[in-house]
Order: C-alpha cells, then structure tokens, then sequence
C-alpha cells in the first residue's frame, strides 16, 4: 500500500472486446468461456467483464458478473497462471466489492466448484460465507457447487480494498 494508505490503483479494462475476454478466459481456465458466449452475455448491459492488466497493458486477468437492481453475482475470475499467488486474485475481487458496495450493491453471491480449494479460499479471504450447496452442478466430474454470498447492510464494514 502507499504512504498515503490508499490501495493500490488497478489497471483494468473495463469494456473489453469479448475476443479479448475469452484469450484470458483460455489462459485462465481448464474449461474456457468462448468469445461467442462473452458476445451474448456482453449484449446483455447488466453484464460486465473487467480485464485486468499489468505495468505493460497486458492482461493478465478478467473478472465477469451480473449486477440486478441491488444484487450481483460474480461469474468468473481468472488470474493467468504466471501471476497466481501474488495477490493478484484477491485485489481484484476486492477492488470488485469496494466498487459494488459503493454502487448500493447489498448481497453477492457467487457458484464454485466444491473441489476448486484455491478460488474458496480467495472467496473466504474477501469475506465470503458459504451459504448452500447445489449437488451435482458441474457436469465435469459431477462435482457438487457451493453457493458464497457477502451481504452487508448498514452496520456493515466494507471489506477491505487490499490485502
Ligand atoms: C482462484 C484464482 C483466481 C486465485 O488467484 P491468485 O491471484 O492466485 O490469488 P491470490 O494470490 O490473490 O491469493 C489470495 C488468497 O487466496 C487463497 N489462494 C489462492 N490460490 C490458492 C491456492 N492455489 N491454494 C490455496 N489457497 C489459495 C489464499 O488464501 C490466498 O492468500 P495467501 O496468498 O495470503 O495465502 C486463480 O487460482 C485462478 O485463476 N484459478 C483458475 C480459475 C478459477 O478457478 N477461478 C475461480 C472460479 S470462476
């Protein structure tokens, strides 16, 4: 963090093409979103995809989600594998939070594959709760999903916007 107490600043994108989307999402994950399926999610304006990028430009990794009245729902976040576990992940989905507490956002609420340990402990890092189960979600593997929500209400703290 700075002398001045203020997070970092994160270099993102926040209006990427979804070609340039579904290249992270190749990088990122075992089973990919592809760019036909950002187009259709992009058309629709509640959905957004951030990329994020470093010193250079270049991305390095993307968050998606739904943003409903005052709700929203975190769909995928990737960090490429030559940047994992150096905090990347979590200030991204940090800065997410900050950024959706401070648009009246009051409830998040997220799917994980129960086998997926690395991105639980991201979620619980941030402040994450598990709140429910849904066996059998993925069909690869028949893995069960875990539901993950944050909530605030007034008397609230935010989560913090770094680590
Ligand atoms: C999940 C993912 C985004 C984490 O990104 P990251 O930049 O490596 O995470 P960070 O370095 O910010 O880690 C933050 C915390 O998350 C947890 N964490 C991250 N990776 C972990 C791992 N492999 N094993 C255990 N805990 C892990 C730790 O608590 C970590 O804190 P610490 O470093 O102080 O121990 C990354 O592993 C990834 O892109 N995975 C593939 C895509 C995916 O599964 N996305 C989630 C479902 S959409």
């Amino acid at each position: 963090m700075p002398p001045d107490g203020r997070p970092d600043a994160l270099a993102l994108e926040k209006a990427p093409a979804p070609e340039a989307v579904a290249g992270l999402e190749r990088r990122c994950f075992d089973e990919p979103w592809d760019a036909d399926t950002y187009c259709s999610l992009l058309a629709n304006p509640a959905v957004r995809a951030w990329l994020l990028l470093d010193a250079r430009g270049q991305g390095i990794g993307l968050l998606s989600f739904q943003q409903v009245a005052d709700e929203a729902e975190l769909y995928r976040i990737g960090v490429v594998p030559e940047h994992r576990r150096n905090g990347q992940g979590r200030r991204l989905l940090a800065h997410w939070l900050g950024w959706l507490r401070a648009r009246g956002i009051r409830r998040v609420a997220l799917e994980v594959r129960a086998d997926n340990m690395a991105a639980q402990a991201l979620y619980r890092a941030v402040g994450f709760r598990e709140a429910g189960r849904r066996p059998g979600y993925y069909a690869r593997g028949a893995a069960d999903a875990l539901v993950y929500v944050v909530e605030w209400d007034g008397a609230t703290s935010p989560p913090a916007a770094t680590p």
